[in-house]
């Protein structure tokens, strides 16, 4: 074989190669070009080993150089090659995963919340900054925590305010969440207290806009040594504001609870005519939103706290109230009926 036709040969395998459109023609001709038994090897680069074993000395080391050449030439070409197709084929596959990000999204938009666990969710992390701790107690209640702890004994007159639904004599649907302070202090005599507990509550009363023999109540408990009516009021103030805005003024108003003494009534001044008097307000400028006021040193000897040291503030709220006076709901009936027209308006609130 004459040089000439070895360099065509290398120069045609280089061309072969550069022709490749793919990594597979690149494969193809490496296996067809460049195997062992290939053309390349078998004829080109053979025919050059046996013009070295017979040729005079000094023409050896000119064509062993030649055949490095040849050999890294064609490999060069080659790695080059492959280079150049794998970037091709790697620009390909992105370009098939391209994503169109103006395209409109789908639209998983987050579901709403009923505005009485807006409520709910709010007052509890309200008052879990502030350190307290959440309870909860049972809704079948035994009548010695709903009320012989609460100061409320079985021929009290207070009892006729909250009728209930008695499974038997001793047994009833907790007509409020009281009961959840009464077993509190039992379970740390003597014991420094800040809870709330939110739960349903139950009452025989007849169903109306404002009124639901089922409801949501919230219950404040503080206990500590030198605890005063100012800690109430401020604590009330804040919760008050943090509810209904700064705009709104607060009022208390003495009442009547038998396990509080003092005992008295939170007012918020009225959303609709701000203390003016209207029809939403029974012409009065306020509306009462919540029971409140010193724990009975009688709850806290029956409930194993020495009163001479120990002295508490409470309350308890009523949730839908709340939620129907910040929103302008109309029917206490609405949070419980799963209307998704009603339910969706709440959509913002819970994002907040
Ligand atoms: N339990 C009372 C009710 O349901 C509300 C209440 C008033 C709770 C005064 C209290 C309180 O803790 O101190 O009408």
């Amino acid at each position: 074989m004459e040089l000439a036709e070895i360099e065509a040969l290398v120069s045609k395998i280089k061309q072969d190669i550069e022709c490749c459109e793919c990594l597979k023609d690149l494969v193809d001709v490496k296996n067809e070009q460049l195997g062992k038994k290939s053309t390349f090897f078998s004829v080109a680069l053979e025919g050059l080993n046996q013009m070295i074993r017979t040729a005079p000395i000094e023409e050896k080391k000119k064509l062993g150089a030649l055949i490095n050449k040849f050999k890294t030439d064609v490999l060069d070409c080659y790695n080059k090659k492959e280079i150049v197709l794998k970037e091709k084929l790697e620009l390909e596959k992105l370009k098939e995963e391209e994503i169109d990000i103006s395209l409109p999204g789908n639209d998983y938009s987050a579901g709403s919340k009923n505005p009485l666990f807006v409520i709910r969710d709010e007052i509890i992390k309200f008052f879990t900054s502030l350190g307290y701790d959440v309870y909860a107690g049972p809704e079948v209640e035994n009548d010695h925590y709903n009320f012989e702890l609460l100061n409320t004994p079985k021929d009290h007159p207070a009892r006729d305010m909250q009728d209930s639904f008695y499974i038997d004599e001793r047994t009833l649907l907790r007509t409020h969440t009281s009961p959840v302070q009464a077993r509190t202090m039992l379970k740390n005599p003597n014991t420094p207290i800040k809870m709330i507990a939110p739960g349903k509550t139950y009452r025989r009363d007849d169903d109306d806009l404002t009124h639901s023999h089922q409801f949501m109540q919230i219950e404040c408990l503080v206990v500590d040594e030198g605890i005063n009516l100012a800690h109430l009021k401020s604590t009330l103030e804040k919760f008050m504001h943090h509810i209904f805005g700064m705009k709104r003024t607060i009022k208390f108003v003495p009442s009547y609870f038998p396990f509080t003494e003092p005992s008295f009534e939170v007012n918020v001044s009225c959303a609709n005519c701000h203390g003016k008097g209207c029809n939403m307000c029974k012409g009065t400028g306020y509306i009462e939103v919540l029971g409140a006021g010193m724990v009975h040193p009688n709850v806290l000897r029956m409930c194993g706290y020495d009163d001479t040291r120990f002295s508490g503030f409470a309350f308890g709220v009523g949730v839908e109230r709340l939620a129907m006076l910040r929103y302008g709901i109309d029917d206490i009936r609405r949070f419980y009926q799963n209307d998704v027209r009603f339910l969706k308006q709440f959509k913002e609130e819970f994002r907040k």
